[in-house]
């Protein structure tokens, strides 16, 4: 099995840019709701988990629209629109704005999971995600 790497949250605020401030913001939010480290390779597999859906029995993941691929455009899996890719590193826009983090976040995890994403799943995402 692959080890996990954990890394304290604190380490994770990065340089100044406008991604790191948004990013930086979510992961102090993150440690105020008790979230004291984070796991890339978690973010990871709960980004590429499959869940069903209890209606239509089909599955559901955060690929279902935005992937497997981040720096490649995404597309909405039932409007067909297209997707910015995420990865900061081709997408300059990609996480830099903390309502917009939030607003998403809620919303494809309750559509995604069927719920919302807990504090710590929001955390180990975000890291996933940033390094991409
Ligand atoms: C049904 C389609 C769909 C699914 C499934 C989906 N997303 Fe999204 N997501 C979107 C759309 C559309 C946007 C807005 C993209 C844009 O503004 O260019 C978005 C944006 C986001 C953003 C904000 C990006 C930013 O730059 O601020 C985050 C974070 C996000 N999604 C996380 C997730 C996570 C985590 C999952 C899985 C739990 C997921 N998404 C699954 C459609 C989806």
């Amino acid at each position: 099995m692959k080890k996990k790497i954990v890394v304290p949250l604190i380490l994770l605020l990065s340089s100044h840019t406008i991604m790191a401030d948004a990013i930086n913001d979510m992961f102090t939010q993150y440690q105020q709701q008790g979230v004291s480290n984070a796991s890339e390779q978690t973010g990871k597999t709960l980004w590429n988990k499959k869940f069903t859906d209890k209606k239509t029995g089909k599955d559901r993941s955060c690929t279902s629209c935005h992937g497997v691929d981040l720096t490649k455009v995404g597309k909405h899996v039932r409007t067909g629109k297209k997707i910015n890719p995420m990865a900061p590193s081709v997408n300059k826009k990609s996480l830099t704005d903390v309502k917009n983090i939030k607003k998403w976040f809620k919303r494809n995890c309750k559509w995604t999971l069927g719920r919302e994403c807990s504090a710590q799943e929001q955390a180990d995402i975000l890291t996933y995600l940033k390094n991409q």
